[in-house]
């Protein structure tokens, strides 16, 4: 069986959602293809390679197996993964891949699992990969659609986005950078994540104001700065982008990726349109 699910832009909040801080997201127009047949071994293909059960090449795959077979008993299955979200670019490509492979598991082995099921299990396979994870990307994989999380309230998003793509990085080594800033300046780490969280729930509740959103865009960049988890170059390419009138931030864990900014009449040179997705995982025809 085949299954699919939506990647995402983290508009705000990202890292201080992972302590408890609110978080702005909306699932995004790009999907990850997962295909599972029942075979006597277990088998992973995508554009990484073809592999059997391997945490290093297939990390997110292969514990969703794990995770999946301590629930049902497979022998084995063939897996095989198609995806338009780039790789490790903070556009949620681990958690898609995470939610696809499970709903078509599900689906394969007639196991019966709701959504909320597939997003426990998914939340599991995150932590086993990141160490720490807020479960917001698994959640937006699901379930499709912008909210504004904890409270889990919809937000209507009332334009596209832009993105451009830095190349990746890894999640979890950008979650434990911030973890040991905060461990070493706790008081004052604990103060930008605050200030991330009121201009979060101040976006959500202004959401159609794109002046007062590209606003809070730069000040969430510069916070993020603080944080660490920007680069020169990142920094670099937002300061040419203002030259051109655009706003934008990282969006997802830094580091490398992707940032994002607000689509003006036109999107900025050598960036790709995305917008707001409405549906959240699904079986597809094979
Ligand atoms: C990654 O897309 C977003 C982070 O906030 C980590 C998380 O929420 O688990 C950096």
């Amino acid at each position: 069986m085949r299954a699919s699910a939506p990647g995402k832009i983290i508009l705000f909040g990202e890292h201080a959602v992972v302590y408890g801080r609110h978080s702005l997201v909306s699932a995004i127009n790009l999907r990850c293809y997962v295909e599972a047949k029942e075979s006597k071994e277990v088998l992973i293909k995508s554009s990484l390679g073809v592999t059997s059960l391997d945490f290093k090449i297939h990390p997110y795959v292969s514990y969703a197996i794990k995770r999946f077979s301590e629930k049902a008993k497979i022998d084995g299955v063939k897996i095989e993964i198609k995806s338009e979200i780039p790789i490790g670019s903070g556009l949620g490509s681990s958690a898609a891949v995470t939610v696809a492979t499970l709903k078509a598991l599900d689906a394969e082995f007639n196991t019966g699992f709701t959504n909320e099921e597939i997003l426990e299990l998914a939340k599991l396979v995150e932590l086993d990969v990141q160490g720490r994870a807020s479960g917001v990307d698994p959640f937006i994989s699901t379930y499709g659609g912008a909210w504004l999380i904890p409270e889990k309230k919809r937000v209507v998003i009332p334009y596209d986005f832009f993105v451009i793509n830095l190349g990746s990085k890894s999640t979890a080594e950008m979650v434990a950078k911030v973890a040991k800033l905060r461990k070493r300046h706790s008081k004052t780490v604990e103060r930008i994540f605050d200030a991330i969280d009121a201009l979060t729930v101040e976006a959500a509740s202004k959401i159609d104001d794109y002046k007062t959103i590209e606003e809070l865009i730069s000040i969430n960049q510069s916070l993020l700065r603080a944080l660490g988890v920007s680069t020169p170059e990142i920094d670099k390419l937002i300061a040419e982008l203002d030259e051109l009138g655009f706003k934008a931030k990282i969006t997802g864990a830094g580091g490398g990726g992707c940032i994002f900014g607000l689509k003006k009449e036109k999107i900025p040179p050598e960036s790709l349109q995305v917008s707001y997705e409405e549906e959240g995982v699904r079986i597809e025809d094979s």
